[in-house]
């Protein structure tokens, strides 16, 4: 355990546990409007975010906040899918490009060639000066500090406030959405308290050779990170899905052996997806759920329950997402794998 680890036995582990003060640092500087943008984001036609890996989950939580505040359309895609797809773009679109390091070649090249056709980029980074910063019309910073795990994990949750503070900029009762969003990160520090109990559950699964994740609304992107986090770093088979879609193919995948993660705080499709957990247990499907803490519907359906504070639904995926990467970053550890250097893996990929 190095120094530089700050005693942790990884950096992934570091990273994660520093969230709540990036988050904290990351909320600062937009509470108090320093990065103000010379337009306002309803002015677009609309918004089209492109991203790859863990930056374009972020973004994908990004399109639900604002759909629901900007009424602007949000389109999210790879940027990779981007590329190639003749997607029309003009000067009356913001593309919203997210990378951490800025230097992804898919997310530099796609921004690039939008601003080509005309419309105008601002980027997410959270590399000062790398190639995209310098590349965009207009650059938001994460302020997460560096990230040295491959897995990203702290910059997820620094982008996700930005985003969230992007969603709510334009509105008259903004101070109040900020104030909201600064208490996000005393309760991820809650749920960081948790750790030890998260960990318990975690090597329950650790054998396993395939999990099924699954969310919808604002969790459905949460399900897809943790599902992405499980893959890269204990390189156990894991698909995040739509849990609305669950019927339309992978409950055929659901038996005994097949542990069903389910991201199921209580918002807006909490009964729905209590629905799906009934059909899973239907199937003998064993359920590992994250959830509020104090929900006794959601103890009586699952196998573990991994509780978080209860917040309002549109800052869940802050709090719901701590408890995915831990998860994963347990179970790696415990097979005694690379965790911070998976194999095959880049931090920064420059390739197309
Ligand atoms: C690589 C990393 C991922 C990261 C992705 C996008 O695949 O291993 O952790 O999410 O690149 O990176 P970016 O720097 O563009 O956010």
């Amino acid at each position: 355990i190095s120094a530089e680890r700050g005693g942790f036995k990884h950096f992934m582990l570091k990273e994660i546990f520093e969230q709540p003060r990036t988050v904290g640092d990351t909320i600062k500087g937009y509470v108090s409007r320093d990065y103000l943008l010379p337009f306002n984001l309803r002015d677009f036609r609309r918004i089209l975010i492109l991203a790859c890996g863990t930056s374009y989950h972020a973004g994908l939580v990004g399109s639900y906040w604002m759909n629901k505040y900007l009424q602007t359309p949000v389109e999210v895609m790879y940027a990779s899918e981007f590329r190639y797809a003749d997607v029309p773009v003009g000067e009356r679109d913001l593309v919203i490009a997210i990378s951490q390091s800025g230097e992804t070649a898919d997310t530099r090249y796609s921004a690039l060639s939008a601003k080509e056709k005309g419309a105008t980029v601002l980027s997410l980074v959270n590399v000062m000066g790398s190639a995209l910063d310098r590349e965009s019309d207009y650059t938001l910073y994460t302020h997460a500090g560096p990230e040295i795990g491959v897995a990203a994990t702290k910059t997820f949750t620094s982008q996700l406030a930005v985003l969230y503070s992007l969603a709510v900029s334009h509105l008259p009762d903004r101070d109040r959405f900020m104030e909201k969003l600064s208490s996000v990160p005393h309760m991820m520090e809650e749920v960081l308290g948790e750790a030890e109990q998260i960990k318990k559950v975690a090597l329950k699964y650790a054998n396993r050779k395939n999990m099924l994740y699954l969310g919808r609304y604002l969790s459905y992107p949460v399900a897809l990170e943790g599902a992405l986090k499980l893959k890269e770093i204990s390189y156990i088979h894991a698909e995040g899905y739509p849990a609305g879609e669950m019927k339309h193919g992978p409950i055929a995948l659901i038996d005994e052996n097949m542990p069903v993660l389910v991201v199921v705080p209580r918002d807006r499709v909490y009964e729905k997806v209590l629905s799906n957990i009934e059909e899973v247990l239907t199937r003998r499907g064993s359920v590992i759920s994250v959830g509020f803490r104090d929900d006794e519907t959601l103890t009586k359906v699952s196998k573990d329950l991994i509780g978080v504070p209860e917040v309002d639904e549109d800052l869940t995926p802050f709090l719901t997402v701590i408890p995915l990467q831990l998860f994963a970053y347990y179970i790696a550890d415990h097979l005694g794998l690379d965790v911070d250097q998976p194999r095959n893996l880049a931090k920064t990929v420059t390739v197309e």
